[in-house]
């Protein structure tokens, strides 16, 4: 018995590390992160890196932290956009799989955070070189082509292009089983890239006296990163549910993805695809990573996901009030400062039982 109960904690152990999403996610939180800038980075020292990503991490370790502030970006969008709801994004700081098992299983959450990470990284990086912030990428020269009416090429195009390719290379070099899982995780960090190709834009500045915009210089874009989330979580919502299928081939049992559902329009390389359900995280549940919605709070007048009926999973909620300091009676001086009141006001909050 005794053997067993630590033959089980050994194994524990084990697979708490050994999560199935990447391990160097967790550059992007806690003190590991601070340190990115102030010191050089320490390929060896990042945990989970397959060799191939030593390797590229030892080649471009100048673009490094901007991986690592991909991952980072990605994940606070994900956590902007999950705000209300029973699943909200959350990380574990002291661990080195910072969601916790939550994205061990092949589910829609999964999908999503696979995504806006590698959609994070494209971004980042393609950022950092717009920027000139490393020596081996910058500007996207190719894109200029003969200017438009009323405007001429100009400033520094981004190269999502090389974004794109760190991304791939680096994000995607742990993908390369060939099980269903490898082969979700490849589709959905592949459509997160896309997404930032897919909403590139002109940029442009005017010239000329008092902004007349006589002269007027462009450039192609990215997107803000939220309007980058936004599209990703109506990719979430719509996501494409799979069954696994084996198939014998020369290099063994090779798993695939299929459409569950025939006559639904099947997925494109821009849709998220899954092919397990998602549990309803009402619960704390250590195995499924839920941490319940116990004590969260809920908006007692929306019939969303965010409202208590929906957050709080019928359970019913607490309500306490809330005093807050807050600027009022604020008067415009002429010329030219603004001051305010101070006043408290009292607040409903309502918590999940
Ligand atoms: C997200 O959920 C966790 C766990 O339920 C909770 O502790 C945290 O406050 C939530 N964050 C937000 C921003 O609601
Ligand atoms: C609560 O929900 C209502 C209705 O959807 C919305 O108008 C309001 O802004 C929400 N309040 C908060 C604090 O999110």
């Amino acid at each position: 018995m005794i053997y067993l109960g630590y033959f089980l904690f050994l194994f524990c152990g084990l697979t708490r590390v050994m999560a199935s999403y990447p391990i160097w996610w967790s550059l992007a939180v806690g003190h590991q992160y601070t340190s990115l800038g102030t010191q050089p980075i320490m390929c060896s020292s990042i945990p989970g890196l397959v060799p191939k990503q030593l390797r590229f991490c030892r080649n471009y370790v100048e673009i490094m932290p901007s991986v690592a502030e991909g991952v980072k970006i990605g994940i606070q969008e994900c956590q902007h956009q999950f705000r209300g709801r029973r699943w909200n994004c959350t990380t574990i700081n002291d661990k080195l799989a910072i969601f916790g098992p939550v994205l061990d299983k092949a589910t829609r959450e999964s999908a999503f955070v696979h995504a806006i990470a590698s959609a994070g990284v494209a971004f980042a990086v393609t950022r950092a070189c717009a920027e000139g912030s490393a020596t081996i990428c910058g500007c996207d020269s190719r894109r200029k082509g003969p200017p438009g009416e009323g405007w001429k090429w100009g400033g520094c195009s981004e190269d999502v292009e090389f974004g794109s390719m760190v991304s791939r290379e680096f994000a995607d070099a742990r993908e390369n089983r060939p099980d269903a899982r490898s082969a979700m995780n490849r589709h959905n960090n592949e459509a997160g890239r896309s997404s930032i190709t897919d909403h590139m834009y002109l940029k442009c500045k005017c010239h000329g006296l008092s902004g007349s915009c006589e002269v007027k210089t462009c450039w192609w874009s990215q997107p803000d990163f939220r309007v980058i989330g936004d599209y990703m979580k109506d990719k979430y919502d719509s996501a494409s549910e799979m069954v696994v299928e084996k198939h014998r081939e020369s290099r063994g049992w090779v798993e695939t993805l299929r459409p569950k559902y025939p006559y639904y329009k099947p997925p494109t390389e821009t849709d998220l695809v899954y092919y397990e359900s998602s549990p309803n995280f009402c619960e704390p549940n250590p195995e499924t990573g839920s941490f319940g919605t116990r004590d969260r709070t809920c908006n007692l007048t929306s019939h969303g996901i965010d409202g208590c009926d929906l957050l709080c999973c019928g359970r019913g909620h607490n309500t306490r009030t809330e005093k807050r300091k807050e600027k009022c009676h604020c008067i415009f001086h002429w010329c030219c400062y603004v001051s305010c009141q101070e006043c408290t006001r009292v607040y409903d909050v309502h918590t999940c039982k």
